[in-house]
Parts: C-alpha cells; structure tokens; sequence
C-alpha cells in the first residue's frame, strides 16, 4: 500500500526542523479569552491583537451583537438547509438589501464564506472554451474557483498592468473572458491599480471581478473599497467579499448590476449545496454592513494608525512590504522562516500577536510577519506596539 500521506513528508520535515529550534509552533496560537477587538489573553497574558484582519473592530460593536442575540432568540441556532431550500430566512434577504445599499448596486448574493464566494461565482460564470485572468499573487479562493471551473487559466505577472494587457490582446477576440484582480493584496498590503487594469481589461471586452476582502468597510469615502477610491467602482462587473474581515462575523457575498444575475442562485453549487449561515451571523452581518456605511471617522483613524506604524516601524529599521501604507495591512519582511519564527514569539512574549505567513502563501518565497491595523486600536496602543517591536527586534537582533 502506497501511504497517502507520504507526499506530506517534506512539510512534516520542515515543521520538525523548526520547532527543534525550540521556537513555539507558530500556527497553532490559542486566544483564551477575547477581551475587545484589540486585546486577548494568550499564553496566560494580556495580548495587543495586530493580526486578526478586524479592520473595523466591529465584533464587539453593541448594537450588532444585540442583533445577532435577538436574531438567536427569535429563529434559533441555524436553518440547516441551503438557500435554495429551507435556508433562506428572512435574515438573508435583509443582508442581502444591506449590502445592495452599501454599494449601490442591482443584486447582492450571501455566501457561507468569502471562499465560497470566489469559488462558486469564478467557477460558474467562466465556462469551457472561456478564459480566467488573474494576477499572479491572487489568494488561495481564486485559485480554487479556476480549478473547479472549467475556463483556460492565465497568470500576470503582479500587479503589472503591461503583462495584463499583453495576455488579454493574445486571447480570441469572441472568446469569453473573465479579469479577476483583488483590491488590497494580504500578504504585502499593496493596492492595485485597478483604474487602468479595468480600462485594459475592458478595451479588450472582458469582464471583470474585484475581490475587496481586505478593502471592504475602509477604503473609499463609503468603504466600498479600492474600486471606489479609484473612481472605477460602475465599470466594475462583480464584487466579491467577506464578512470575515472588516463586517466582524462570518460569510461571503458577492454584489453586481448583472441583469442576469439572479440566476446564478439556481447554477452556482458553493451556493446551493451547502448550509446557509444561522440566523445570528447574519444579523449581525447586515447590522454591520448598515454601521459601516457611517464610519467615515473610523475610516480616518484608521489611516492615522496606518500611517503612524508604518513609519515607526520603518524609523526603526525593519524593512517593510510597502515604501508607503497603502491599507490596514503592514508586512515586515524578515531574513528567513527560522529567524522571522524567532521574531514572532519574542513579539508574543512581548504581548503583541502578528501573522507569521510564509511560502507557499507569500510571493517570492518571502517570509512576513503581518501586522493587521483594526480602527479601534488607540493612539497610545500604536506607540506601544513599536516599543514592543523595538525590544523584540533588538532581542532577536533583526535591528540593530
Ligand atoms: C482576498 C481574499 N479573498 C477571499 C477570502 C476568503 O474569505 P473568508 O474568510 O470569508 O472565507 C480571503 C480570506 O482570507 C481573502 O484574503
């Protein structure tokens, strides 16, 4: 018998290795208690959170956990069905009219996750003999949507909007085609240009579908996203999101101005077989989403926090992902896995939790440790957190 998992050994190996170092397994951090959207207990001690993508800090916000209370109370724990059947709950369509609001557009679709959402809607509406073009860094739910589907794949290189061009012009002028970009890329929290690759991308009759996952709730004047900051949000065929992230719960949707939209509930299989969300995260959802369509002032700060980490960090010495802050995400690039896993418990010893994200999830083999700015992280937090990545860095001698 050939042992399936034998093609883990490599992975197994490398995850020995590291922790024979004596380093704490990265990946296997348990919050015991969740104090606010900045702070949890860790390890027994009191933790700065900077890496839990709660960009807006809405998981505590009252009114949306009085939503999801009442929402539990009212309709119980879950609908054990899907949308198509006994899962659509008058919830959902509320949801689903919040997110029509907050971006203005026809038709809103909710999804069980984000995943989910990139999964069903790339691998539905880009059929055989039709072609996906996606940056090459795209996250992990692109990919998998292509690989359901049926449609040609085809990489560009990062962000580079000449490389797009090139492979859009080499593709059959009647074919279909579908342009999936992102509006903030997580591993490096760089922006897209999004305004001139949806002009290429449009000259050359594609479609296009932005995921906003990372941009949703704080970029724009109405955090709609980069699509929005950059004037380009009508040309804008799909948005996919989560409510993983800024929204503060769980689940994924996807907004269009499609006509035909609606028909992707009866074809789209992420969608129609499996459970659709319980009746309290939904809730909670739309009262986020309603929320942040007024948190112009949280927006604000945000940027301030960005702004000032970014700097400070960069004051400091640490060599960052970004030449200027681009978006709630911060990533500091370390020398190698073993010294960027160093670097991350002495942060956690210092009490401040980061992402430590490698390859194959990093572009050109990185290794980062992931700062995740939330708009409820005070002034004084920010000044803590960078005397924290100071006494670590010089402990673990990343800085000098
Ligand atoms: C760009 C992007 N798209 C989609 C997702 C998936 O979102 P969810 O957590 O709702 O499955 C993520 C999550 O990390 C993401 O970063």
């Amino acid at each position: 018998m050939t042992d399936l998992f034998s093609k883990f050994d490599p992975l197994i190996q490398q995850r020995e290795d590291l922790l024979a170092t004596g380093v704490t397994d990265p990946f296997s951090l348990v919050m015991e208690k969740v104090i606010s959207p900045t702070v949890a207990i860790c390890n027994g001690r009191e933790t700065i959170l900077l890496g839990t993508y709660n960009y807006m800090g809405m998981t505590f916000d009252e009114d949306v956990i009085a939503a999801g209370k009442d929402a539990l109370d009212k309709f119980g724990a879950g609908t054990t069905g899907s949308r198509v059947l006994n899962g659509t709950y008058q919830g959902h369509k509320e949801c689903e009219e919040a997110l029509k609001e907050f971006y203005a557009m026809d038709h809103a679709m909710v999804f069980s996750t984000g995943y989910q959402a990139n999964l069903g809607i790339i691998s539905t509406i880009a059929g055989k003999g039709d072609y996906v073009i996606l940056d090459i860094d795209s996250h992990a739910s692109i990919y998998d949507g292509c690989a359901m589907g049926n449609a040609e794949i085809v990489a560009f290189r990062h962000n580079d909007v000449e490389a797009l061009e090139k492979r859009l012009k080499r593709l059959p002028a009647d074919a279909g085609k579908l342009v999936v970009l992102e509006g903030v890329y997580s591993m490096l929290g760089d922006v897209a240009p999004l305004k001139e690759m949806i002009r290429v991308s449009k000259e050359n009759g594609a479609m296009v579908l932005i995921d906003e996952a990372h941009s949703m709730g704080f970029i724009g004047e109405h955090g709609r996203g980069v699509a929005e900051a950059q004037g380009v949000l009508d040309d804008v065929d799909f948005v996919i999101g989560t409510f993983s992230k800024s929204v503060g719960t769980v689940g994924g949707f996807c907004v269009s101005n499609h006509p035909k939209f609606e028909i992707l509930r009866l074809v789209c299989r992420p969608y129609v077989f499996t459970a659709s969300l319980p009746p309290s995260v939904v809730a909670t959802a739309a009262t986020s989403i309603r929320k942040l369509m007024h948190g112009s002032n949280k927006r604000a700060h945000l940027w301030e926090n960005s702004k000032t980490l970014h700097k400070g960090l960069r004051d400091l010495g640490f060599t960052l992902g970004t030449d200027e802050p681009q978006s709630a995400i911060i990533a500091v690039i370390m020398p190698d896995l073993e010294r960027g896993a160093t670097m991350w418990e002495a942060l956690l010893e210092e009490g401040l939790y980061v992402n430590l994200a490698r390859p194959p999830a990093t572009p050109a083999n990185m290794t980062l440790l992931r700062c995740s700015l939330c708009a409820e992280h005070s002034g004084d937090q920010v000044t803590e957190i960078l005397a924290r990545f100071e006494r670590a860095g010089r402990r673990v001698g990343i800085i000098g």
